[in-house]
């Protein structure tokens, strides 16, 4: 008789049981980083130590997804995938899949409607960082919302230029009442974040939107199309949680300056894929002993996973 050990296999399952599929977003010519972009994707740029789509990933990590799609030019995916793989090394599925041309952020939606196959869907911009405070909390509770009651979840934070973003009208019980694509004249200082949570009817809506005037799919329309129906909560993020979207030359330092003092102050990672994967139990201590002596020559890196099982 064959003795099926279905102990651990079910353990696995309850404690990440997450629904929740993720998407990263990392298409685009990444103009604003030209020339540093000009012969590969702004995603692969180092933000301090590590890519910087290692950085999106993690927060999807972080939120317990293990279900994956990287979304990318023909140019780039091939890097993606070497860099990646599969996503078996840090116990993830990841898939990859083109955009053709940089159409619009909810187009990430039509493509990915087969992987998204009608459930609830976190996408994060492949420029978009966050990290610290109770961003972990944050995201779990509106995934959770999300899994459980569908609409859409979107997060917010303060910033001094809400011109370059899409921003948020609340009332004073923080009920979201309107979102403007970069405003000349912002109604606050509230951006809309590039993390978005949705139900699954978010691939027809996306498919149901009409370009702007600048010939793209706008995710403030996508966004409009919950808000207008009362589906839509905003969670702001409170001073303590780091939000840098990376897509210009100065943001791009800010960020590498941020993960430079929080590692070398502050005593912890950010974004360091291997240990994430480990204490969220999706690899064991075997796996990242293995990949830490991949990493031997590297000081910090290297040495820092290895801790972690000593
Ligand atoms: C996009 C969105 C904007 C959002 C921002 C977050 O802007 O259109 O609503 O606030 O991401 O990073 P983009 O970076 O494409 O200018």
């Amino acid at each position: 008789m064959v003795r099926q050990n279905l102990v651990p296999e079910n353990i696995y399952r309850i404690r990440h049981a997450t629904v929740m599929k993720g998407i990263i977003l990392a298409g685009g010519s990444g103009t604003r980083l030209l020339p540093m972009t000009s012969i590969h994707s702004k995603h692969l740029i180092p933000v301090y130590d590590k890519p910087m789509i290692y950085y999106p990933l993690s927060s999807l990590m972080v939120g317990g997804i293990k279900e994956i799609l990287i979304i990318s030019t023909s140019r780039d995916l091939p890097d993606f995938q070497e860099l990646l793989g599969s996503g078996s090394d840090l116990g993830i599925n990841i898939q990859y899949l083109e955009q053709e041309s940089p159409r619009g952020l909810p187009e990430a939606f039509i493509i990915g409607k087969e992987f998204i196959a009608d459930e609830s869907v976190a996408l994060i911009l492949g420029d978009n960082i966050f990290h610290g405070g109770s961003f972990r909390e944050k995201f779990n509770e509106c995934r959770l919302r999300t899994e459980k009651f569908g609409g859409a979840n979107l997060f917010g934070s303060y910033v001094e230029d809400p011109e370059r973003f899409g921003v948020a009208e609340i009332d004073s019980s923080n009920n979201l009442l309107n979102i403007v694509e970069k405003p000349n004249d912002p109604q606050s200082n509230i951006a809309v974040t590039g993390l978005y949570m949705y139900d699954g009817s978010v691939c027809d809506r996306a498919i149901s939107l009409s370009p702007s005037n600048r010939g793209e799919l706008e995710i403030t329309d996508l966004n409009m199309t919950y808000v207008n129906e009362g589906r839509a909560e905003l969670s702001i993020f409170g001073d303590k949680t780091i939000w840098i979207d990376a897509g210009t030359p100065d943001s791009l330092l800010k960020a590498s300056e941020m993960v430079r003092m929080v590692q070398m102050n502050g005593g912890q990672t950010v974004a360091c894929l291997e240990e994430i994967a480990w204490k969220m139990g999706f690899i064991g201590d075997n796996q990242l002993r293995v990949i830490s002596e991949k990493y031997d020559s590297n000081g910090f890196y290297g040495s820092h996973l290895g801790s972690l099982i000593n």
